[in-house]
């Protein structure tokens, strides 16, 4: 199955979602013994346009596309001519005018990678717009899961945390949805969204009853960058109150996986001893990016 883009969870349906954690899982399983097409996208040119910091997507992006035989350019917003004033219009029509086969984009601003998506003729990979959409983490997610429960379908999910800033939460709750698993949000009356992503969202605002007999217990940072200044307590009140801890832990099924998307903040959304629990799969996620980028670019650019 081709894609001429990936711009939101929301765009796709349950069969696509399975032709690209198919193609993860074979990408994944390719890595291990060696043996895949390191030319599929030979002559391919991907543009890197990231207007937000990264550590994980950026990088899982550059390796996967060099993975795949593509030639990689990072843009860097910082040394660009918008600080001489460029517009983001034409910031996007002049890098398009070098031919890329495909922009990577990350972007503050709510829709702006469907925006790049109408001016430009190559395909367009959105890599995280405000707290829209992130969906190549939320694919990575659900392959994470996929590999522990072999299934998605009929588990319980609990997102926790920031809820109401997380793009994360938004392309998770409507993956996961579509694939038969049944997602609760679980954040203080403050973080959590006025407006649910999916249907049959169940809401909580105690950690402890969220995560309740729950397969995934899935943690999020507060996105202080997203929301107003003394919007949340002290970190350690919300540590204190929301925090997950080996304590709190104990509500989940005893096998529960624990996530989350990063950049962690320890000792304020999750404890120091959970993070590093066999149970917490934060470094398998990590690893899971650069299968499922591999299947994203395929799809968009190879078919
Ligand atoms: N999960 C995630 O998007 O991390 P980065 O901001 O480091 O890319």
């Amino acid at each position: 199955m081709g894609m001429k883009h990936l711009l939101g969870i929301d765009e796709l349906s349950a069969d696509q979602i399975q032709d690209i954690l198919n193609r993860a899982e074979y990408y994944e399983r390719a890595m291990h013994n060696g043996r895949w097409d390191k030319d599929v996208l030979a002559d391919k040119m991907v543009l890197t346009l990231f207007f937000e910091s990264s550590t994980r997507t950026l990088t899982s992006f550059d390796i996967a596309a060099k993975r795949l035989g593509a030639h990689v350019v990072n843009w860097n917003a910082n040394v660009s001519s918008l600080s001489k004033d460029e517009s983001f219009s034409d910031t996007i029509d002049t890098l398009a005018a070098m031919e890329p086969d495909c922009i990577v984009i990350r972007h503050s601003e709510y829709g702006a990678p469907g925006f790049v998506a109408k001016r430009v003729d190559c395909a367009v990979v959105n890599a995280g717009d405000s707290w829209r959409q992130h969906p190549t983490q939320a694919l990575l997610d659900a392959l994470t899961i996929v590999q522990k429960k072999e299934r998605l379908e009929g588990l319980t999910v609990a997102i926790c945390g920031d809820v109401a800033h997380s793009r994360v939460a938004n392309s998770n709750a409507q993956l996961l949805t579509k694939m038969g698993a049944k997602v609760r949000f679980v954040a203080p009356q403050m973080l959590m969204p006025q407006k649910m992503p999916a249907e049959g969202i169940d809401c909580f605002e105690d950690l402890e009853e969220g995560i309740k007999d729950a397969d995934v217990v899935m943690m999020l940072r507060i996105q202080k960058e997203r929301m107003d200044r003394g919007s949340i307590p002290s970190e350690a009140a919300y540590f204190n109150n929301h925090g997950l801890t080996f304590e709190r832990l104990k509500h989940a099924k005893p096998d529960a996986l624990v996530m989350h998307p990063g950049p962690m903040n320890r000792g304020v959304e999750i404890a120091d001893d959970v993070a590093d629990d066999a149970r917490a799969m934060m470094k398998r996620q990590v690893a899971n990016g650069i299968p499922t980028r591999m299947a994203v670019l395929d799809m968009v650019m190879g078919g």
